[in-house]
């Protein structure tokens, strides 16, 4: 079940410095023997009070087991959760990066619709709790890394997007694969007005290629840092790809239609010039208006020149993902 996820710059806890308590979970943890372990979900079910999260408001995640990533060879620093949880980039909610935690607290996450169509031979539609249990749950730490030039490093809750469409039983014209976030002006300000939403049409909409939907790396979210989404997060459920600039991970989902022809996507729509289908994070290709040959990591905060570094080809993950881009020129697909 455990998928080690990052090969080339793996990601300790153990340098975790401003976390204390996710960091004392994690020892918890150690102490139980569940870390490095390769299922933690069969072992689980007749393991100690799960009393790890106790300290955490959330309880979604008190009673599910979670294969946690191994993460034992160490080079990078997780974002603090603050940090996280604040600076963020939800149009629907406003377009400076403290409108969503402002804007987003009352969001009603419960009912939610998940519903997974178009080019499937079994559609289906998950409701809120679904979301939580119909597919075993990793811990996933991976970099965040938007076209902003800043990047994160999360400790994410999730399982892999291939699980969803795999249930579906996609059939052979299902080639692509089209997201869309919940539309409710009502909730959601920035859907109101052009002016708090940045201009852009909603209902937010990405895409993906079948292969890099079905690739193992994919990730769907339902939390972070133990809990469950923060609203300004995309709670309740998000997609996260790790080497594609941070647009592509779409937020507060209800829609997964399997597609024949290349989707419409948001950003491209708004400036095609700018943000092209793929996205992949490449520091060769810069953004027409700067860039993106580094990258500001933000950990402790502040504009510190430490916290700028180099930006890698897709970002870092190049070894799990490079091959699906083989024969292609990056600069046209970009
Ligand atoms: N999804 C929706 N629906 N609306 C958005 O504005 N912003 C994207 C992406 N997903 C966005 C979205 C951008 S530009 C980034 S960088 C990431 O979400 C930010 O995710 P985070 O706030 O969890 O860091």
């Amino acid at each position: 079940m455990l998928i080690k996820t990052i090969k080339s710059s793996d990601i300790s806890e153990q340098q975790v410095t401003d976390e204390n308590l996710y960091h004392s979970r994690r020892s918890v943890l150690k102490q139980l023997g569940f870390l490095g372990a390769g299922s933690l979900l069969a072992q689980s079910a007749n393991a100690a009070p799960l009393d790890f999260f106790s300290s955490k408001k959330d309880v979604v995640f008190q009673q599910r087991a979670l294969n946690f990533q191994k993460a034992s060879e160490s080079s990078e620093i997780l974002t603090p959760e603050a940090k996280v949880t604040s600076h963020n980039n939800f149009y629907e909610f406003g377009t400076a990066k403290g409108d969503p935690v402002e804007n987003a607290q009352e969001f009603k996450v419960n009912p939610w619709q998940l519903k997974i169509s178009g080019e499937v031979d079994k559609p289906y539609t998950l409701g809120y709790d679904d979301l939580f249990s119909s597919f075993p749950l990793e811990e996933r730490i991976y970099r965040l890394r938007c076209v902003e030039a800043w990047s994160m490093v999360i400790p994410w809750i999730g399982f892999p997007l291939a699980e969803i469409i795999k249930k579906a039983a996609p059939n052979s014209r299902a080639k692509y694969v089209a997201f869309e976030t919940l539309y409710d002006p009502e909730q959601m300000p920035g859907q109101k007005s052009r002016r708090i939403g940045g201009g852009i049409k909603y209902p937010y909409v990405e895409g993906l290629r079948i292969d890099e939907a079905m690739n193992p790396l994919t990730l769907m979210s339902v939390g972070l840092y133990g809990k469950t989404l923060p609203a300004q997060n995309g709670a309740p459920i998000r997609l996260v790809v790790p080497w594609k600039y941070g647009f592509k991970s779409i937020k507060s989902i209800v829609g997964i239609k399997l597609v024949e022809k290349q989707p419409p996507t948001t950003w491209n729509i708004l400036a095609a010039r700018e943000y092209g289908f793929y996205a992949n994070v490449n520091p060769a290709v810069d953004h027409p208006r700067w860039s993106q040959a580094s990258e500001r990591r933000l950990t402790t905060g502040g504009l510190l020149a430490r916290n700028r570094i180099a930006t890698l080809p897709f970002n870092g993950y190049g070894e799990e993902v490079a091959e699906m881009y083989k024969g292609m020129d990056l600069r046209k697909y970009y």
